[in-house]
């Protein structure tokens, strides 16, 4: 006969659970471990530390064919890129059933944003600045991954960012680490419910990734090198995986680079001296995909024994599709090369979050079809990632009155991207599917009538093809209104994605110039999943809408922003360079010894060929209707150090749309132990206007949010005095100045 757990297991489950009654959840969780850890084999024990991926999905570069007999000896614990409640339960059948202690798998999956419904790109979320819209994303996410069998999803990623080349900027918050970690905070949230019950089946085990510092390879190339000061890490890196982390995720996973000479996954500095003992981390550190074998390329180790070495010692506890830990870890225990102890402490935080989530009480538990079909694609998640995508959009420029369109008016849809689905989905679309999705024509075609909407390809996303030219060109001469689809292919951005050139591909931009000659109405909608180089599209677009890859519901949510239904309200998230050559550029800079007063000054910190000022600042976002800035005030001139001031401004809606604004609030510290930044964001706040409607914003500014890292690395304010900058971008602000006593 079958039954759930194998008896040996079920016994001292229970025999735990009756002496257990007085004790509190924690350490009854705790004996509840210990008391399946006392049945373990060493082998068994380093099962627990692996994991493989199935072959549903490939997310990396190699393969494991054999996991279904691993899973059946107890050598791997775990398992990523299985997904559907009918092939979990298979797999978890396997390891329940077969092996001889039945301990559970635990499922993870790569549900970044979205499982099946699939929300805007990480990147084109953070620009809706509304972190209630990017936790509700992250909730749905979860609800249909853990209905589909799921428990664990390798997100949020938090990588600070300034290098649009890296194709991972697609998948973070951008550059800012306020903005970074206040969505970080959110998705976890979503993801783990606001209590972090895991236990709850209807959330899964949130990670933060990728620890730490990925953001910042040299040259913007994936897996390159990362060397910053400890400044710039503790003051600018950090505090967004702080936040997730202080937000209750409960695992971490260790990135590819390396830090100051040491790869994250062989180093204890990261994994102990910051990530248990700094930030007080508890939870299940996993490796990424390989990263104990590529200590071997980085040279820290001669081989994959000593490269295991380096990463059991320096803390973690799970090794991804390595197969590491599972070749050497026994006997090095065995030779006493590692401590049991070190093992037994790694397998304890593996078990506990199998406990959190209920597998011991019941395996299956989130193998649940009745559920799996409510929840996957329920309407309501279509809701959200139409809403979400709205609210993702960013207007850039809006000359000509191009935009909103109006229906009667006859327009002309270029591009390849226009008719596309694959690409709304962006890279990482989980299990999305895109066969029922509506392209951008399709929608507008529902929206407009088909007799109004004339599609033709004209540019393909890549290559040099112009033989689509002249239809297109027919079509638009027959139109009011010019609306071209144009951007990066999807697998041109996300992981293994980086660029050495961010311009529009291939030759879309040339058939733009050939369409602006027409001297129409011409509307530019990108999809994209980084900052590109835009000025001649900005040169020639009356209008360009910035729609990253906008999800399940991309082409209504486009429809309805093009068609002035919903009134853009997002902001960039990443500054938009003016050239390749200025990047990094980013809002926070320093001032340096030689700031830029007159243009042409000759020994200061520019450019001969270009100013310094990017093309679209950071937070920049433009509405159909206008938003004017006054009334800039304090409640008092100083600040006290325990006390708070309040600073106010006046939004007053001038245009003629209702609207929506994210007013944005930044300071400067003029003076410091060390240099500080032109601008710091400290606060936003979202807020509605109907047209001629003008609100004050209220903003409280306290002592701790002037914190930085100062000369002697301890962190705190500096006394002083600042300035306060209130604005609708990063650039054009209104300021005024207070005192840290
Ligand atoms: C990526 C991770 C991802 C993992 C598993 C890696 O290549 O860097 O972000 O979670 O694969 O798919």
């Amino acid at each position: 006969m079958k039954h759930t757990l194998p008896f040996l297991l079920l016994a001292t489950l229970l025999a735990v659970s009756c002496k257990q009654e007085l004790s509190t959840p924690e350490t009854r969780i705790d004996e509840r471990v210990d008391s399946v850890l006392r049945l373990m084999t060493l082998e068994e024990k380093i099962g627990q530390m692996v994991l493989y991926t199935s072959d549903w999905d490939v997310t990396g570069p190699t393969m494991r064919a054999t996991y279904l007999d691993d899973i059946r000896k107890g050598h791997c614990g775990n398992i990523f890129n299985a997904h559907t409640v009918a092939y979990t339960r298979q797999l978890q059948k396997v390891a329940v059933e077969e092996s001889r202690l039945g301990i559970p798998l635990l499922f993870g999956y790569d549900v970044i944003h979205g499982h099946k419904t699939i929300f805007p790109l990480s990147l084109g979320e953070a620009a809706s600045w509304d972190t209630a819209a990017i936790e509700l994303s992250a909730r749905v996410s979860a609800v249909e991954a853990a209905a589909s069998g799921l428990h664990w999803t390798f997100a949020p990623m938090v990588d600070i960012s300034v290098d649009p080349r890296w194709g991972r900027v697609s998948e973070g918050a951008g550059e800012d680490p306020f903005l970074g970690s206040r969505i970080a905070e959110a998705r976890v949230r979503g993801f783990q419910g606001r209590d972090n019950n895991l236990a709850d089946t209807l959330t899964v085990l949130a990670t933060v990734k990728h620890f730490a510092a990925y953001g910042a390879p040299q040259a913007g190339r994936d897996y390159n090198t990362v060397d910053m000061s400890e400044r710039v890490f503790f003051d600018t890196y950090l505090p967004p995986y702080q936040a997730a982390i202080e937000a209750g995720a409960m695992s971490v996973m260790t990135s590819f680079n390396e830090l100051d000479g040491v790869p994250a996954t062989g180093s204890s500095y990261l994994l102990k001296d910051i990530l248990r003992d700094k930030l007080g981390f508890k939870g299940l550190v996993v490796t990424d995909y390989t990263s104990i074998n590529e200590m071997v390329h980085h040279g820290v180790a001669a081989t994959d024994a000593e490269a295991g070495l380096l990463a059991v010692k320096a803390g973690v506890d799970m090794d991804m599709q390595g197969e590491v830990y599972f070749n050497y870890l026994k006997q090095q225990v065995e030779e006493g090369l590692v401590s049991e102890k070190l093992i037994d402490a790694a397998v304890r935080r593996v078990l506990k979050v199998k406990f959190l989530l209920g597998l011991f009480d019941d395996p299956y538990r989130y193998c649940d079809e009745a559920r799996e079909k409510r929840y996957v694609y329920a309407p309501a998640h279509l809701d959200a990632a139409l809403e979400v995508a709205r609210k993702s959009m960013v207007l850039l420029k809006n000359d000509r009155q191009a935009l909103p369109l109006r229906k009667g008016e006859k327009i002309a849809v270029l591009g390849e991207l226009a008719a596309s689905t694959r690409d709304m989905l962006g890279s990482w679309k989980a299990a999305g599917d895109w066969d029922f999705m509506q392209s951008t024509v399709d929608a507008l075609r529902e929206y407009a009538g088909a007799d109004q909407v004339m599609y033709a390809e004209g540019a393909k996303k890549q290559g040099e093809d112009r033989s689509g030219f002249a239809a297109a060109l027919a079509a638009a001469r027959k139109a009011d209104k010019i609306v071209m689809v144009i951007g990066e292919d999807w697998e041109w951005t996300g992981e293994a994605a980086s660029r050495t050139n961010i311009l529009v591909p291939g030759v879309q931009t040339e058939l733009l110039a050939e369409v602006a000659k027409l001297g129409k109405p011409v509307v530019v909608v990108l999809m994209n999943g980084r900052p590109l180089d835009l000025s001649r599209e900005h040169r020639l677009a009356d209008a360009l809408l910035e729609a990253w890859y906008p999800g399940t519901m991309g082409g209504k949510a486009i429809t309805q922003v093009l068609y002035g239904e919903y009134n853009p309200s997002g902001k960039l998230p990443m500054t938009f360079p003016l050239n390749l050559g200025q990047v990094p550029v980013y809002y926070y800079a320093k001032n340096t010894g030689r700031p830029v007063y007159l243009l042409n000054d000759k020994y200061k910190s520019k450019y001969i060929d270009a100013p310094n000022d990017p093309l679209y600042p950071f937070g920049f976002g433009l509405s159909y209707t206008q938003f004017v800035y006054s009334d800039l005030t304090l409640s008092a001139p100083e600040l006290t150090a325990s006390g708070r001031i309040e600073a106010s401004v006046r939004v007053t809606n001038t245009g003629s749309y209702d609207g929506v604004e994210i007013v944005q609030w930044y300071v400067r510290d003029l003076v410091g132990s060390v240099t500080r930044p032109v601008k710091e964001l400290k606060g936003f706040n979202r807020i509605e206007l109907k047209k001629g409607e003008s609100k004050i914003v209220e903003f409280t500014l306290t002592p701790e949010q002037l914190a930085f890292h100062r000369i002697d690395m301890s962190y705190g304010p500096e006394a002083g005095e600042f300035r306060l900058f209130a604005g609708g971008n990063s650039r054009d602000v209104l300021e005024t100045g207070f005192v840290l006593k």
